[in-house]
């Protein structure tokens, strides 16, 4: 059963994929939400369910706005930290997205932060902080954590962050390592790509690398259960991964895509990658997460990954038709 007796709850990036999915729970449970974007990528339409509820709100800022920060954690005691740019593809050419997205703006959060009465905060951190691993499911005392991506660095520095924070000014943290989460809403990532290439040219699809890059996804329904259920945690701060039992190929999931498209005859290429076979520098070839810590708290993913890229590349595709 659903428990939630923390109180007003901020969510970051609420408008985004991740955080509208957990906007919308809280919402359902009858907690009073706040949620802030600046809209870059994230969509008011992601929000339709939450609109005229009256434990509703929408802040429309930027988490580069100190004002607008103290503004929103007015009240709150939990805060849902989502915001971010999630692409780690780009890193290579702009690295200072990530760092000025992901940690300079973390960093803002947490001055505000520790001047609010805010008590909990749970961190979008990602796998990517692993890097090139030697150890298979991999567990979240790990190490030592060397990033290959600019992406996976900023996260990894947000957590030291979240972590020293959390520690000095009184707050519980919560830092979660999703894989690859994906549904409804999402909008990066390699199933959003792929129908959006092959509805620019459905003779032919480019597949970055050598097609063999092995991930694990998860779907939303049981990235957001998960999201949740690390606050069952005692420890003043913890961290857990988050991901499905197993993981898949790109190449199954191009073939998914296809299928669901009803693409019979589309030419299916890889680029043959750089560096081992990796779509782009800094990309991760073999992931896939332990995920026993986590099920130790009483969460349990439903889903593998390939019934997770079956539903969501269904889902993105109804999306499209809206
Ligand atoms: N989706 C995944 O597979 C995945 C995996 C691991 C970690 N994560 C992390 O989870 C979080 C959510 O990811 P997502 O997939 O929902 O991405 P998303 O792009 O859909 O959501 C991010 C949201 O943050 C907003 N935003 C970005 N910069 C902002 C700023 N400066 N001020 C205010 N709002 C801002 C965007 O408009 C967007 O709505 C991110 O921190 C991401 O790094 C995602």
């Amino acid at each position: 059963m659903f428990s939630y007796p923390y109180g007003p709850t901020l969510v970051t990036g609420g408008a985004g994929f991740i955080g509208s999915h957990i906007t919308d729970k809280l919402i359902q449970e009858g907690i009073e939400v706040t949620a802030l974007d600046n809209l870059s990528t994230g969509k008011i339409s992601n929000l339709a369910a939450c609109n005229g509820n009256k434990l509703f709100h929408f802040i429309k800022k930027d988490l580069n706005n100190h004002d607008g920060i103290r503004e929103s954690l007015k009240d709150i005691k939990v805060v849902f930290h989502m915001a971010a740019d999630p692409e780690v593809r780009t890193g290579f050419d702009n690295p200072e997205s990530s760092y000025n997205e992901n940690l300079r703006n973390t960093f803002y959060l947490l001055q505000e932060i520790r001047k609010s009465n805010v008590e909990k905060i749970v961190f979008a951190s990602s796998s990517a902080v692993y890097g090139d691993v030697k150890t298979l499911p991999t567990p979240e005392d790990y190490g030592p954590l060397l990033p290959i991506s600019a992406y996976g660095a900023s996260k990894l520095a947000c957590e030291g962050y979240v972590s020293s924070y959390c520690n000095n000014y009184g707050i519980d943290g919560y830092i979660i390592r999703p894989a690859n989460v994906i549904g409804a809403r999402s909008r990066h990532g390699v199933i959003w790509d792929f129908i959006n290439k092959l509805k620019k040219n459905s003779k032919k699809l480019e597949v970055l690398g050598d097609g063999k890059q092995t991930k694990s996804y998860i779907h939303i329904s049981d990235g957001v259960n998960g999201f949740f259920q690390c606050l069952k945690s005692k420890n003043k701060v913890d961290v857990f991964n988050l991901g499905s039992e197993d993981s898949i190929k790109v190449l199954s999931i191009a073939h998914t895509v296809c299928k669901n498209m009803s693409l019979n005859n589309t030419q299916i290429v890889t680029t043959g990658g750089i560096n081992g076979g990796r779509g782009w520098i800094g990309d991760i070839k073999t992931a896939h997460l332990d995920i026993s810590k986590l099920k130790g708290l009483g969460w349990l993913p439903k889903l593998s990954s390939a019934e997770s890229v079956e539903i969501t590349t269904k889902e993105i595709l109804n999306d499209h038709l809206l």
